[in-house]
């Protein structure tokens, strides 16, 4: 197992929900706002969130942080800053906490890296997603790639940790230009990349364009030679995948996302965050306002954005356990499934994707999808979970 001890790990995820301008591919929870953002009261909201949130979550001490978008790297440090001292108010932080923040890499935000830092950020995550202009602009970011790339300089001077992401199999892409890419990317990268394969969203415009035959992304042939590359490029550098879409040093994998997959426990702040929390032994999912204004208004007149908290069963625990955990390649303990599901996983299924090659039992009995089976990840859970 890598990274943290799974026992104990316990996440804070907290959410900015704003950005200078929306990206035509993206369904995340960001908005755009032209009045000056009323950075004070969401520093007290998110407070007041985390009080309260604390008070059903306690005794935990927090082992990773994540800033998460949005942009969080238009807040003030100070705003970060304050969020973290409420954090280390109501619960106990261990002492290699892992703070990140991301980050879109404008030359405007990596003046902010050195205030992050000071404020307990250790680690930030760069949304570089192209490194060529004429990418940048079809998917209608604000940086170039020299910006980009200075951001990258900056944060590797300012953080002793550092990932950035890119997106792949963008329109007209082939896996010679992306073989190149990614080349370049990884003389860049120190320790941590993430790639990940471009989705077209519905209510995005990128659907809209899609769907009209306008925006045409790569086919399943090109689509997989482009995992391909992605795989083998990244293995001969030393960046093996650790997730699918996640690549890193062996013990430089992101601790916190991590957590995610292993089904562990975190707390979700801000709107439109959710939070995985077991309470009185039973598995709480949780989810906020995702609105900002109605976030706000929500926390301020009864201490938390909830607008979702429901008890997982078994099953469902099960099945999100199998979900996430076989995203990750050192796949997930069978034993722990049963335990949770009170049935152990079918053999004969086992079998049959055993033989197809989609999946493998390791020395210690753990059950890991392959890399021909992560393209087809989510049949893979669905045979499993049947
Ligand atoms: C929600 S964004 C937040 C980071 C930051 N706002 C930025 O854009 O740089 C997190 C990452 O998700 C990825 N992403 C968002 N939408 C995507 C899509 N439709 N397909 C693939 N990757 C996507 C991008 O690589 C992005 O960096
Ligand atoms: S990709 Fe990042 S910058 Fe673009 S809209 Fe989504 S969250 Fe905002």
């Amino acid at each position: 197992m890598i990274g943290a001890d799974p026992t104990t790990a316990f996440g804070i995820y907290v959410h900015w929900p704003f950005c200078l301008s929306k990206c035509p591919y993206c369904d995340f929870n960001s908005h755009v706002r032209h009045a000056p953002i009323d950075e004070e009261r969401f520093v007290r909201a998110f407070k007041r969130e985390i009080e309260t949130t604390a008070a059903r979550a306690r005794g935990r001490e927090v082992s990773s942080i994540f800033f998460g978008g949005g942009t969080p790297s238009l807040m003030r440090p100070q705003t970060v800053g304050a969020i973290l001292d409420a954090i280390g108010k109501y619960w106990g932080v261990a002492d290699d906490v892992e703070v990140t923040l991301e980050a879109n890499p404008t030359s405007v935000e990596a003046t902010r890296f050195r205030g992050y830092r000071a404020a307990g950020v250790n680690r930030v995550s760069l949304g570089v997603q192209a490194l060529d202009d004429s990418s940048l602009k079809a998917l209608g970011r604000l940086h170039t790639a020299h910006e980009a790339l200075e951001a990258v300089a900056i944060a590797r001077s300012v953080f002793d940790r550092y990932s950035f992401d890119l997106i792949y199999a963008r329109p007209g892409q082939t896996p010679a230009m992306w073989t190149e890419e990614l080349r370049q990317a990884i003389s860049e990268a120190a320790e941590h990349l993430s790639l990940y394969q471009l989705t077209i969203e519905e209510g995005t415009p990128f659907f809209d364009l899609h769907a009209a035959g306008k925006l045409r992304t790569p086919d399943e042939a090109i689509a997989r030679a482009l995992y391909d590359v992605t795989q083998d490029v990244c293995t001969r550098h030393g960046l093996p995948a650790y997730e699918i879409s996640n690549h890193a040093l062996p013990g430089a994998e992101c601790r916190h996302n991590l957590l995610y997959w292993r089904g562990q426990e975190y707390a979700g702040i801000g709107p439109g965050a959710h939070g995985r929390l077991d309470i009185d032994g039973i598995r709480h999912a949780v989810a906020t306002e995702k609105r900002p204004e109605a976030w706000l208004m929500r926390v301020e007149a009864i201490g938390n954005g909830i607008v979702a908290d429901d008890l997982l069963n078994s099953e469902e625990r099960a099945d999100e356990f199998l979900l996430m955990g076989l995203r990750l390649r050192e796949g997930i303990d069978p034993q722990r499934y049963a335990a949770l599901s009170g049935r152990p996983l079918d053999p004969r299924r086992i079998a049959i994707l055993r033989d197809e090659g989609a999946i493998t039992i390791s020395t210690e009995g753990r059950l890991r999808v392959t890399q021909d089976g992560f393209p087809l990840l989510d049949a893979v859970v669905a045979d499993l979970a049947a």
